[in-house]
């Protein structure tokens, strides 16, 4: 599937692009925002990142179209601060964090993303890295995989799942998605299987998670994305799932609001050097719940440097 950039109109927005701004998009994947972005500049420029090669070809197919509007650079997030400084980029006017894996990634069989696809245990979104899914499912220990899937995947049967992969691989390595949906499902109960979804879904998430440390990166990027920004600079943030959104609302929070002590008369109250964008956090409108099935989870949030 082709990936659609998830609540276009709602990021822009957000943005709020200066024709002349510089702006990080972290999470090229296939340039639907970044493309976006670039219609909106006239001397301004636009920095990509994204750890994914094929999403770095496209990048680069896309800056032939704006000649010297774009920077790529093919690095984790989590390198903002070191690279940026490498390129001798300072302010930033606005930075867009679009998390997780594109729609050509999760539909590329050979990645290994989707328990829809018989392939080697993979899901690494920078291929160059060592830890695989391979990894995490035939050599971490018992508790740890338990704690993964309870925790990332909030999957109910963790203990009984974690379980059945020990046992399993006791008796020789797990290879592939469907070997590892079998055991998934095999430490189901019959009747609960009848009454779910795809009974891998939460299982694989967890294990994305953990094999693309997806919840340490973003922690890692956010002091370094807010001390970047330019005043009235903008960072935005789509999540897709409840663990990365608690982490960046809890951040938000923690920036936009002040513990002020009783006494202190209301004139003289302090201002924070951040605020929210939107009071409330942004989910997709109807229409591109209907066209587009990445949008069930996403959640945008953002704040703006005053
Ligand atoms: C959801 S897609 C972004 C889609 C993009 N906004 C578009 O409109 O095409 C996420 C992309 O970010 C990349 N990505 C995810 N986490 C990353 C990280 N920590 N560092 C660099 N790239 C990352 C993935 O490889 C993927 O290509």
């Amino acid at each position: 599937m082709e990936h659609l950039p998830i609540m276009l109109n709602e990021v822009l927005d957000a943005l709020s692009i200066k024709s002349d701004g510089i702006y990080v998009d972290g999470t090229f994947g296939r340039g639907g925002h970044s493309r976006a972005i670039l219609n909106q500049l006239t001397t301004g420029h636009l920095v990509v990142f994204d750890q994914d090669e094929r999403a770095i070809e496209t990048a680069q197919k896309l800056s032939l179209e704006y000649p010297n509007k774009m920077t790529i650079i093919q690095s984790n997030f989590e390198h903002l601060n070191e690279k940026l400084d490498e390129y001798n980029i300072k302010g930033i006017d606005g930075i867009l964090l679009d998390l997780g894996v594109s729609s050509p990634q999760f539909d590329d069989p050979s990645r290994g993303f989707s328990y829809r696809f018989d392939t080697r245990l993979d899901m690494r979104m920078n291929l160059n890295q060592s830890l695989d899914a391979y990894q995490v499912v035939n050599q971490y220990p018992f508790e740890k995989l338990m704690y993964i899937f309870q925790v990332y995947g909030e999957e109910k049967f963790a203990k009984q799942i974690a379980r059945k992969i020990e046992k399993q691989r006791e008796i020789k390595p797990i290879e592939t998605s469907f070997e590892l949906v079998d055991i998934i499902r095999s430490a189901y109960p019959s009747k609960v299987l009848k009454q779910k979804g795809h009974p891998a879904k939460q299982v694989f998430q967890a294990i994305r998670i953990e094999v693309n440390q997806e919840l340490e990166v973003l922690k890692s990027v956010l002091d370094q994305a807010v001390n970047r920004l330019n005043p009235d600079g903008r960072l935005v943030i789509l999540t897709f799932h409840s663990l990365e959104d608690r982490i960046v609302k809890q951040f938000f929070n923690k920036l936009t609001t002040i513990d002020v002590p009783s006494k202190i008369p209301l004139q003289v109250l302090p201002t924070t050097e951040f605020e929210l964008v939107n009071r409330k956090v942004i989910t997709s409108k109807e229409e591109e719940l209907e066209s587009n099935p990445r949008a069930h989870s996403a959640k945008l949030r953002a704040i703006r440097k005053r």
